[in-house]
């Protein structure tokens, strides 16, 4: 479905962001309304110099002319120099508004909203769409609304001075018309060809650098280069086709306006037999290059208006967005920690209407208690942590923290109260006090340490160079991933939560980090409610009740001895574990 050039609904919620910045927009359009002004008088003038005062000889009055002459040029170059500047300001301000909304909206978003759209599309709105829409409002439709009124105002002048010289020129607008219809037709699909293309290269060179492991383990790189070397065949091809229609449209346009001149000189003096003046066959003929040149603009802009509004489109959509998960009204909040205790009552869960997670599930966890929650893979134990952190809201039944319903909470205080130390560590940009404290101005450094100290990392971070100061290399090469694993205990720990989850979290450990995360483990959960998903059966043993889990289903409970002796679940499971782990 392509996108029209102009959208007015569009348009006006752009103008909304256009009417943030109102001063600026108002300036803006001051400037460059007396370029326009300033700038059509000049051929005027000219003609007036020529015809009055040169061709009477009257050196004074020619005096006059140049100087007014110059002072309008003068002008005319203020006013062109400030329109400029203040027009990319302009969308620069927008940009600006509309990218921090974006993010705004991104960081609001639920979780289910994520599971539907690929971060690609996301990227894409908040960079190519919103700089789409700059270029649009700073070098679209500003522009095209001052060369649309430098055509009136020329047109004007024109008929002013001699409307039959005007008529005349106005002859081959036609052929004008046509030549861009043509044009317009055929850069569009030019360019749809050149986008398609584009997106086809990065889609291939990313897929390259990401998955190299597997192209070079595999050889099959040739493959790669192949379907690369298509894309680029497609890309060359589709904007030769742009090419040669630039090369061809502005020599006719060319061809054109001068057909205009020539008319005007031939036909207007010999078969209509007017008394033409030379200034005013000068000033014709700058004013038909004058006309010329707007249009051909407009024709050039076409495309920009047309991904300009897909991009809008795009954003607005993004934008509206609905946020499923927020405070009720009259959320509760909470200062101090909460005792700890977790009660599931029949809570019924699905992500997609038609295939239900959790069924009827129901258990209790006592403050201070320390939970195992067990069951093969898929059985909605991630997904019992996802429920009680609110990063999806349940359909029916009800999840209680202290006896409230978790709906009821502030979302931010929830949240306070639960530490959950996912099975993979995401390390953000920055040093590596930052990564535990995360940014939170009001973590101390002395904090930080301890916790460091605490689950064992101080030890691995005091023997780098920077030690806290350390920034954190992309993709965190730094730290293995048994030392990451330690991190995320720390990112945890220093937020002296009252509930600690573990999720899988020592699933990836190499044996030489392992004892000592067994150790940060035990520091980690003193003196609070917990709840640990573990392969680790070691870790399972010292928890004070094993939860087992089947199709989201909760299907024995009890400690490890009982469960063994019941020959259920837990006890297959733990038969096929106990190969696996040591
Ligand atoms: N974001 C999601 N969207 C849709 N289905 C999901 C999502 N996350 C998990 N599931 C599905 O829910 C079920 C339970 O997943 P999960 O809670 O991750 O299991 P576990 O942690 O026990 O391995 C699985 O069938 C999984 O495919
Ligand atoms: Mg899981």
């Amino acid at each position: 479905m392509a996108p029209k050039y102009l959208d007015i609904n569009l348009l006006r919620r752009l103008l909304r962001y256009v009417r943030r910045h109102l001063m600026l927009a108002v300036v803006v359009l001051v400037f460059m309304l007396g370029f326009n002004l300033l700038s059509v008088l000049q051929p005027y003038l000219i003609k007036v110099g020529i015809d009055e005062h040169v061709a009477n000889q009257d050196l004074n009055g020619l005096q006059h002319i140049v100087l007014l002459l110059g002072g309008i040029l003068l002008g005319a170059f203020v006013c062109q120099f400030l329109f400029s500047v203040l027009v990319q300001w302009l969308g620069q301000k927008l940009l600006f508004d509309l990218r921090l909304d974006l993010l705004q909206k991104v960081l609001d978003l639920s979780s289910d909203y994520f599971d539907r759209t690929a971060v690609g599309k996301i990227l894409t709105n908040v960079t190519n769409d919103v700089e789409a829409i700059r270029e649009f409002i700073s070098e679209g439709i500003v522009t095209v609304i001052a060369e649309l009124l430098k055509v009136v105002i020329i047109s004007a002048a024109m008929f002013l001075l001699n409307y039959r010289l005007a008529l005349l020129a106005f002859i081959t607008i036609p052929l004008f018309v046509l030549a861009t219809a043509l044009f317009r037709r055929s850069i569009r699909t030019g360019f749809r060809g050149v986008r398609k293309a584009n997106a086809e290269i990065n889609t291939t060179l990313n897929e390259t650098i990401t998955g190299i492991r597997e192209i070079k383990l595999f050889n099959v790189a040739g493959r790669a280069q192949q379907s690369f070397a298509g894309h680029n065949r497609h890309y060359l091809s589709a904007y030769l086709r742009t090419v040669h229609s630039y090369a061809l449209y502005f020599p006719i346009l060319t061809l054109v306006s001068n057909l205009s001149m020539m008319i005007i000189l031939f036909y207007g003096h010999y078969a209509l037999g007017m008394t033409v003046k030379v200034g005013e066959i000068f000033a014709f003929f700058a004013y038909i290059n004058m006309f010329f040149m707007p249009l051909r603009q407009l024709a050039e802009k076409f495309n920009m208006f047309q991904s300009a509004m897909a991009a809008a489109e795009r954003v607005f959509r993004l934008l509206d967005e609905p946020v499923s998960i927020r405070n009720q009204p009259a959320a509760v909040t909470v200062s101090q920690l909460v005792n700890g205790e977790i009660e599931f009552r029949n809570v019924e869960f699905s992500y997609n209407p038609d295939s239900p997670i959790l069924k009827d599930l129901s258990f209790r966890i006592r403050p201070g208690e320390r939970v195992a929650l067990v069951g093969h893979t898929g059985s909605g134990k991630t997904t019992i942590i996802s429920l009680l952190n609110r990063l999806y809201d349940i359909q029916s039944g009800s999840i209680l923290l202290d006896s409230q319903d978790i709906r009821r909470y502030d979302l931010h205080d929830l949240r306070h109260q639960i530490a959950t130390v996912p099975q993979d560590v995401f390390l953000f940009t920055g040093k590596l006090g930052e990564n535990i404290s995360l940014f939170q101005p009001e973590i101390s450094s002395q904090d930080i340490e301890t916790a460091a100290r605490q689950v064992h990392l101080d030890r691995f971070i005091r023997m780098l160079p920077l030690g806290y100061d350390q920034n954190v290399l992309e993709e965190g090469k730094l730290l293995s991933a048994g030392q990451k694993q330690l991190l995320s205990f720390a990112r945890a720990l220093v937020r002296r939560p009252a509930i600690i989850i573990l999720d899988e979290a020592t699933a990836n450990v190499d044996s030489a980090t392992e004892q000592l995360i067994e150790d940060a483990i035990q520091n980690l959960l003193k003196g609070r409610t917990a709840i640990i998903i573990a392969h680790r059966l070691s870790t399972i043993r010292a928890v004070d009740r094993i939860l087992v889990l089947d199709h989201g289903r909760l299907v024995e409970e009890g400690n490890h001895e009982t469960l063994m002796s019941r020959r259920g679940v837990y006890h297959d499971l733990y038969q096929m574990q106990a190969f696996l782990s040591n």
